[in-house]
């Protein structure tokens, strides 16, 4: 049997991959260990993803690292999670280099630990430059409240009388989400089995194509990646058109 890679075609990949890496918690408590043993598993994934998305030449990889509601886990949880960001930046920051990798975030940046933004926000400059995989991280991130903060920032030019209601389209709303100027994810992959999107990309997964794996993200392998992506190219798109008009 032929492996999922030699399926794949490279020229049709998707541009935009966006991830909710679930089931750490899950995996390690299987084990009998702690949970955030599970996430220190779920970042040497990470790692194989990254690599596996920047050799294929997909153009944008979005992470579900943390989002809003995940502050709401136990003390203990939450600073494991920070201190593993933390150390997976301050150790990839020479990969990201040598592979032209662009890191990037979305989300309540201002939340995080001064630490974790510091080490962010140095690891976005130092790869500023870099054209080739966009890395990019959904840090504190929310879907609702992504939305909500560009109806803000349209609101507040509405009433400073620099737009005018009718001229908000959009393409205007869409310039005010952290995502402006990337594409919308073409591909969304849940991995640990649960059949939603947690707030991940409310906006932008409009018409993404949806891939649920019961693998939880610890176990999840480039292989996996691999026929993720093949599934995807055998689905056919057609963006509320019916299947015989895109025949034409
Ligand atoms: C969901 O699993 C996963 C998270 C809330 C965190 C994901 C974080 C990482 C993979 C590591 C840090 C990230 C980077 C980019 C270095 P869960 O804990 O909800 O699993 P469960 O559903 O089994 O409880």
């Amino acid at each position: 049997m032929s492996s999922p890679s030699n399926q794949l075609d490279r020229h049709s990949l998707p541009a935009h991959v966006a991830i909710i890496m679930d089931g750490n918690g899950r995996w390690a408590q299987n084990r009998g260990m702690i949970r955030l043993l599970g996430h220190k598993s779920g970042v040497k994934t990470v790692k194989k993803i990254v690599t596996a998305a920047s050799e294929l030449g997909i153009k944008v990889l979005t992470l579900y690292a943390f989002s809003t509601e995940n502050w709401k886990r136990p003390e203990q949880e939450v600073s494991g999670l920070m201190s593993l960001l933390k150390s997976y930046l301050e150790n990839e920051l020479s990969t990201m280099l040598d592979n032209n990798i662009k890191l990037r975030c979305m989300g309540r940046k201002k939340q995080l630990p001064e630490e974790v933004q510091h080490v962010l926000n140095s690891s976005i400059n130092k790869t500023a430059n870099n054209t080739g995989l966009v890395l990019n991280l959904a840090l504190s991130y929310g879907g609702r409240s992504e939305i909500t903060r560009a109806a803000r920032n349209l609101a507040k030019m509405c009433a400073a009388g620099t737009l005018h209601p009718d001229e908000i389209t959009e393409d205007l709303l869409e310039e005010n989400l952290y995502s402006a100027g990337l594409p919308d994810p073409d591909l969304l992959i849940r991995t640990g089995g649960e059949y939603r999107l947690s707030n991940f990309l409310l906006w932008q997964a409009s018409y993404a194509e949806l891939y649920i794996t019961e693998t939880n993200w610890p176990d999840f392998t480039q292989e996996d990646f691999h026929r993720a992506l093949t599934i995807y190219q055998e689905r056919q798109r057609r963006f509320g058109k019916t299947g015989d008009q895109l025949k034409k």
